[in-house]
């Protein structure tokens, strides 16, 4: 197997893309040694998530409130109006989301989850059903908590990790038609699109389907709520695949995409470049009356919702400065280098490469351990061990446990995230992931699994402990 990445520089007439940026502040890390990295993964229950930070070398747990703020953020923070109503920081976030997102009005939340509860507990009946573009792990939760029930809608190649579809994400319109016509139109709450799809491997949803799926929801008076959180990502995918967008902005696409939608929850601490925030927006007044009411006594007032003012501004310039071409650009490119070098590498990973993140996918590296033996929990857990480098397990402790029968749910895919933090690291710490994915890899063989030994009643990847086997 050839192992050096050279190829990639030698494709005739290749241009490389560069970071848009250059460093003005560094964070010192260090490796550590593998007797250590034991002692701390025994001491974290093999879970990812009860590692101490200090103890990680190159932390791809996640891309959420990680990424590096710009100088004009930092700047930002000190100008925040720390006023408990009315805060000046609030005024600015309101026209940059109405400006680049295009929804009249705008709700701030403390973070993604926030605003994913007071939008559930305002748009469910108990016992109406929500259809998405596959689950996320809060998201649902929270839609489930407010007495609905969740039916997956996403188009089954997304379920296929080698299925090369540019738009994964797609919504299957026919599996919207058929809840409708199961339950009735007045049963479906609404549409939880998300743009794009994290658990299925940060891959996009195209216009063209959310014009469909507008048209189709048109006709029954049922609403579509974006989970706007990797929109932007989204946003770039459309502009390379879809006919006729070549020519458009990422901010151009942007809000378009929106326009098909009635109202959208963000995230603050992917896309929009913030440490923490998150914020909810929609076109109708009286939601937003009901939202603007419910955010007062879960999050804060409606003009900070649990932010200061300086987080505030922070996501408001980090708003502007995510649409920018190059940003994203470089964004995707520096997840899609990895991904380069791990496919030429052989190793299985979900494929198409998407917006945020390389998916291992943790059946083809150990096809010898089922999955209540935890392949990809056991995976991270092996990529700590090898090189210090923190991953997040992205399958049936994920999925967690059916509300119902109590038993595990088993999702098709089962997958360890590497997530790409915005202009944190270099493509020399993305070599140095790729060589230890590939050291994992071969050693694949003799791996062995993992039991569970703690679990908690929500949401329990977070926190739940295992042993070796
Ligand atoms: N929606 C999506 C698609 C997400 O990825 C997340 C968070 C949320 C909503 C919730 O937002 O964390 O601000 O409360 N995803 C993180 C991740 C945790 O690592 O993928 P939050």
């Amino acid at each position: 197997m050839d192992q050096t990445p050279k190829t990639f520089g030698q494709q005739a007439g290749r241009r490389s893309w560069a970071e848009p940026w250059k460093i003005k502040m560094v964070e010192p890390i260090k490796m550590t040694n593998p007797a250590d990295r034991q002692e701390e993964l025994e001491r974290a229950g093999y879970n990812t998530f009860l590692l101490r930070s200090e103890c990680v070398y190159i932390d791809l747990l996640t891309d959420s409130g990680t990424s590096a703020m710009s100088d004009r953020q930092w700047a930002g923070m000190m100008l925040g109006d720390e006023a408990y109503a009315g805060s000046r920081n609030f005024y600015h976030l309101e026209s940059a989301v109405q400006q680049y997102y295009g929804y009249r009005y705008v709700v701030p939340t403390h973070q993604g989850r926030g605003a994913e509860h007071l939008l559930s507990r305002a748009a469910i009946t108990p016992g109406q059903y929500v259809a998405g573009n596959m689950y996320f792990t809060t998201t649902r939760l929270h839609q489930e908590m407010a007495g609905a029930t969740f039916v997956d809608v996403i188009i089954d190649e997304a379920h296929d990790p080698e299925n090369l579809h540019p738009f994964k994400g797609n919504v299957d319109l026919n599996k919207v038609q058929r809840l409708i016509d199961r339950v009735g139109a007045d049963k479906v709450a609404y549409i939880s699109l998300a743009g794009t799809v994290n658990m299925a491997g940060g891959q996009p949803v195209s216009m063209g389907n959310v014009r469909e799926l507008r048209l189709l929801c048109d006709r029954y008076g049922i609403p579509i709520y974006l989970d706007a959180t990797r929109m932007v990502e989204n946003a770039f995918f459309i502009q390379e695949r879809e006919p006729g967008y070549t020519g458009k902005t990422i901010a151009e696409i942007l809000k378009e995409f929106c326009s098909f939608t009635h109202g959208a929850w963000m995230s603050a601490k992917k896309d929009n470049l913030v440490n923490i925030g998150g914020w909810l927006a929609v076109n109708d007044w009286d939601l937003f009356e009901e939202l603007r009411n419910m955010v007062v006594i879960f999050e804060g007032l409606h003009t900070y919702g649990g932010l200061a003012g300086r987080d505030m501004e922070a996501i408001a310039i980090g708003i502007e400065e995510a649409v920018q071409d190059d940003h994203v650009r470089s964004r995707v490119g520096q997840v899609r280098y990895l991904g380069e070098l791990l496919t030429a590498w052989n190793i299985p990973i979900v494929q198409p490469v998407g917006g945020h993140a390389i998916f291992l996918d943790a059946k083809r590296f150990y096809p010898h351990i089922p999955q209540d033996q935890f392949p990809a929990q056991t995976l991270a857990a092996e990529l700590y061990l090898d090189s210090g480098i923190r991953s997040m397990e992205r399958g049936v402790v994920s999925a967690g446990r059916d509300p119902q029968t109590g038993d595990h749910r088993y999702p098709a895919l089962e997958l360890t995230r590497l997530t790409i933090p915005r202009r944190v690291y270099t493509q020399a710490h993305m070599d140095v992931v790729a060589e230890a994915v590939q050291a994992v890899f071969e050693a694949a063989p003799q791996t062995r699994g993992l039991k569970l030994v703690y679990e908690p009643k929500y949401l329990r990847f977070f926190q739940a402990r295992f042993e070796r086997i």
